[in-house]
């Protein structure tokens, strides 16, 4: 997994996609939830994907290629759920969105990423609803692990698990991870690798 991870395509549309090629992991979740940290953290890149203290840093969905042996591609997402962005570009980033994990025939797995701080909100449950309809397996990831006790924690998991029990296409365990402190990566680069040797 680990190596030369590299950028090699941003699309602000649907009808500016990079050629299909390979199997493509894609990471969607609200804005500033740590999409673009997780695929630094899992690359082991730390400016590969941009970040960014205030939410609405990536507006386009944006593609990186691995070393030949990882086999695969990530993809980057705006997030969803900005509240303080203009309306037509939250209207625009999340039509592409759902476009996207709906209609991408080389998308082979999909991390919807969860605030621990927060839970679980209506606009993901909007996104997990889209999943269900596409032929994709999808995984709940709650991010920031770092920033909550561990009774905290254990509370978001229960009602992470709960909702997800509403969704049967979905992975039923939730992932925990730590883009600051590499918690969970391991497990997270491990069922990526499985994904490709299935
Ligand atoms: P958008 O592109 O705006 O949708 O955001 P994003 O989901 O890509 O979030 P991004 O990775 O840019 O991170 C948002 C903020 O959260 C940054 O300030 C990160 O440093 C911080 N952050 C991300 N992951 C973690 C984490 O695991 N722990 C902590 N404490 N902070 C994190
Ligand atoms: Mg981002």
């Amino acid at each position: 997994f680990a190596g030369d991870w590299r950028f090699i395509w941003a699309s602000p549309s649907i009808e500016t996609l990079p050629p299909m090629a390979g199997l493509e992991v894609a990471f969607a979740g609200r804005s500033n939830v740590g999409k673009s940290s997780l695929i630094n953290a899992l690359t082991g890149r730390s400016n590969l994907a941009r970040t960014s203290h205030t939410p609405g840093r990536t507006q386009e969905l944006i593609f990186f290629e691995g070393p030949e042996k990882a086999g695969f591609r990530l993809v980057d997402m705006p997030g969803y759920g900005y509240a303080s962005a203009p309306k037509a570009k939250v209207a625009s980033w999340t039509t592409l969105i759902h476009k996207f994990l709906l209609g991408r025939a080389t998308l082979a797995r999909v991390y919807v990423l969860i605030d621990a701080r927060h839970g679980i909100k209506d606009v993901d449950l909007d996104v997990l609803k889209t999943l269900d309809k596409s032929a994709v397996s999808y995984q709940v990831v709650l991010t920031k692990a770092d920033q909550v006790k561990a009774g905290a924690l254990k509370t978001v998991i229960a009602e992470t698990s709960e909702a997800l029990a509403r969704h049967p296409a979905a992975f039923p365990e939730v992932l925990v991870t730590s883009s600051r402190t590499g918690d969970g990566m391991p497990e997270l680069r491990a069922a990526m690798v499985r994904l490709i040797a299935e």
